[in-house]
């Protein structure tokens, strides 16, 4: 595994120990907000427990008005980990494998679980970036996946 650091920052000050991030992956999703109020109604508990976890379900129930909306950011944001996988559900991924999870000041986070934690280790993932947004009829969600190292060898993936 290659590792890139830096000497020193643009000033000339020493950093020490920094890893220079790479980009593994990237993955944009946009969800229709009416699509999951209706997989809601249509399919109850058994819809919400299959794809978003307790965590997840609880902050959505917290605004009544906006609990469609948030939900349907968090559906964006498993379709996004999942381009930046690069894997689709082709292995055997759930739902609840990931979740968006929030700091304390609204920021969220991606947390991978089972199949999903295991593909993005072999894949060098240490780091999620993400940002979600949302309006009364969309919600869309933007991932980068990081990690110490390019994360792909050129022989097997050819140039991207
Ligand atoms: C963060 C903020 C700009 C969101 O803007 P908005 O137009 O109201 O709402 P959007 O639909 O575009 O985004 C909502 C999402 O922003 C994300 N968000 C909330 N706080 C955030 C923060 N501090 N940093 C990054 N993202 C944040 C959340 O994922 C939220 O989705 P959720 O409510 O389903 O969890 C707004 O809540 C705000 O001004 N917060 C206070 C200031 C702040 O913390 N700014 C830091 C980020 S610039």
């Amino acid at each position: 595994m290659k590792f890139e650091w830096l000497e020193s920052a643009p000033s000339g000050q020493p950093l020490m120990g920094i890893f220079v991030n790479h980009v593994i992956g990237h993955g944009v999703d946009l969800v229709d907000v009416q699509r999951i109020a209706t997989s809601v109604r249509e399919h109850g508990a058994r819809f919400l427990e299959r794809c978003f976890t307790e965590n997840e379900r609880n902050y959505a129930a917290t605004s009544a008005k906006r609990e469609y909306e948030h939900l349907a950011a968090r559906f964006a944001a498993k379709e996004a980990v999942l381009k930046a996988l690069g894997t689709g559900w082709s292995r055997g991924i759930g739902w609840t494998d990931v979740e968006v999870v929030r700091a304390p000041s609204g920021e969220p986070g991606v947390k991978l679980t089972g199949v999903a934690a295991q593909i993005a280790a072999e894949r060098g993932i240490t780091r999620w970036l993400i940002s979600l947004s949302h309006t009364d009829t969309h919600a869309i969600a933007s991932v980068i996946a990081c990690g110490p190292s390019a994360g792909y060898d050129e022989a097997t993936h050819g140039n991207r």
